[in-house]
């Protein structure tokens, strides 16, 4: 698959076909993504993949969390959304949301609908394979961005398998709970989750497609129609 057609295929998909993903595909897409840069070739990345039994009770064990404590004094385990939204940020946000529930008929005001919709996260909308992505938490902001490079190599990895996948910081969260099932060392920070599977394509989660803001509108150019020194 071309690059191009790898970025331009995917999207996050939030429902998933029960059909399995064997360990070889899972691990052809990590080794495909170890190419990603990171400053100094630090691969600040780890990654903990689950499914079968492992992924089930991990799955049990958030849900019962999610269904039975108070989601409001959770505390992720970094701040992955701003505190106070600024706009067009703050637009975006409400429109994926607005979209997302419209395409499943959710009101708006059908409170219980929507957080059944949000616990769909922690059966990581039924894809077979779940990755938990973590770095070493002495590092710096600038991992961030190597992570991110990280997983983005991952997800196109995965459309190249003929798979899809879905960025899932929800489970900054529930990064307690995830470490009680998981062996990540105290000192590694849980960036983020990835679903991974088979996407339903028929189900109502993934018949919309986001808008991009295109590149003309958040990039300027400057020097390039300057006649040759
Ligand atoms: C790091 C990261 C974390 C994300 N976390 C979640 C999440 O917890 N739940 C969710 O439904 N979508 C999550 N998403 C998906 C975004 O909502 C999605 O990428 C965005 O709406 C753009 O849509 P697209 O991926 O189809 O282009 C996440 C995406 C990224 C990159």
């Amino acid at each position: 698959m071309l690059v191009q057609d790898a970025l331009a295929s995917r999207r996050s998909i939030r429902r998933y076909l029960p059909t399995p993903v064997d360990k070889a595909t899972v691990t052809r897409i990590l080794e495909g993504a170890t190419r990603a840069p990171s400053g100094h070739n630090t691969q600040p990345w780890k990654v903990y993949a689950v499914a079968g039994r492992a992924r089930e009770t991990l799955v049990a064990a958030m849900l019962d969390v999610a269904r039975n404590e108070p989601w409001e004094q959770r505390k992720p385990e970094y701040d992955y959304y701003p505190t106070t939204w600024v706009e067009p940020f703050l637009g975006r946000k409400r429109k994926l949301g607005y979209d997302l529930y419209k395409a499943l008929g959710i009101a708006r005001d059908d409170m219980p609908a929507r957080e059944r919709q949000m616990h769909e996260n922690f059966k990581f909308f039924g894809a077979p394979v779940g990755l938990f992505v973590t770095f070493d938490r002495r590092m710096a902001t600038g991992t961030f961005m190597d992570v991110g490079m990280f997983i983005e190599a991952v997800m196109l990895g995965a459309r190249a398998e003929g798979l899809d996948t879905c960025g899932q910081a929800i489970f900054t969260w529930v990064h307690d709970v995830v470490r009680r099932h998981l062996p990540i060392p105290g000192e590694e920070l849980l960036a983020c989750g990835i679903a991974l599977g088979h996407a339903d394509r028929t189900a109502l989660e993934n018949t919309f497609t986001v808008e991009k803001v295109p590149a003309a509108q958040f990039a300027s150019f400057h020097g390039f129609d300057d006649a040759p020194a």
